[in-house]
């Protein structure tokens, strides 16, 4: 059998031997959700130490664990800390949690991140509702052996992220009186922040914000026929568009303060996607 596949199926059974749960959305936490999980109906809670196999973050400030349980009426599956490339994991192995929350049950997925803004009319603590990102700066997940229990080897991504889920977020923001822009998400490896002039090419790219984590893992996603959403807090305006140098701490600040914000708006966004399962 193939790796990725052999340890994704060993991941798979080591969570149903102590969790029968079945969630209908999966939601991975960014920067500054960490406590999110704390504020949902939690029904089982299981530490990513005790999947065997499964890649552990390393990133302060992120706990790494799934939580099972409902928002609203909704079972959901949370990933609190997720794993990045520039960890130094495999694409396989950062998007092995999407695909685990996939085989779990998990139809709809709600990715969450920070990241820098690009766009010029963007402010730091602007919400950003991704409506599609590019991919092209990093490695696909789904490089190798074709695994044909999960999708094809050719897949289509002309709308990976759904239109229906993009208005029930819009929805949600509407009802809240929270501000939402819309735009287009671009990955880069990271860990190092973007130069002056690589940000001006992902302008002209038609980049609006750039951050280190979300599309390779709905592009796995997307390969399994989820419908995703994604929500980026701009946590900072990104190289060269301000006159002082970034920092983690910047991130983390303005995160932190979105933090209660950006909550409201994924549980009522996610009570809304109910009419899509
Ligand atoms: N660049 C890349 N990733 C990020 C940024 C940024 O400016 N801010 C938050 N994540």
């Amino acid at each position: 059998m193939n790796e990725t596949y052999e340890k994704l199926m060993r991941c798979y059974q080591a969570i149903r031997k102590k969790i029968d749960f079945q969630p209908k959305a999966a939601l991975v936490l960014g920067s500054g959700l960490g406590d999110y999980a704390e504020t949902i109906q939690t029904e089982a809670v299981l530490d990513y130490h005790e999947i065997d196999g499964f890649p552990i973050a390393t990133v302060p400030g992120h706990k790494g664990r799934f939580i099972f349980g409902y928002i609203g009426s909704v079972p959901v599956v949370i990933m609190q800390g997720r794993v990045h490339y520039y960890e130094g994991y495999s694409m396989q192995d950062v998007v092995l949690p999407i695909r685990l929350m996939k085989m779990l049950g998990a139809d709809i997925l709600c990715l969450t991140n920070a990241a820098g803004g690009v766009n010029d009319t963007f402010q730091a603590g602007d919400f950003m509702l991704i409506t599609d990102h590019i991919a092209s700066f990093v490695p696909s997940p789904l490089i190798g052996e074709n695994l044909e229990a999960l999708g094809v080897r050719f897949p289509d991504m002309s709308e990976i992220y759904d239109e229906k889920l993009q208005c029930a977020v819009k929805e949600a923001a509407a009802e809240l009186q929270i501000p939402i822009k819309e735009g287009i998400y671009l990955q880069t490896t990271g860990p190092s922040y973007e130069s002056k002039q690589e940000i001006r090419m992902f302008r002209i790219l038609g980049a609006d914000a750039v951050g280190m984590s979300t599309a390779c893992e709905a592009i796995a996603a997307n390969h399994m026929g989820m419908k995703i959403c994604g929500i980026s807090c701009i946590s900072n305006l990104a190289c060269g568009m301000t006159d002082r140098p970034l920092s983690h701490a910047e991130v983390q600040e303005t995160s932190d303060r979105m933090a209660e914000s950006f909550k409201k708006l994924i549980t009522c966004s996610i009570e809304k996607m109910i009419k899509y399962m």
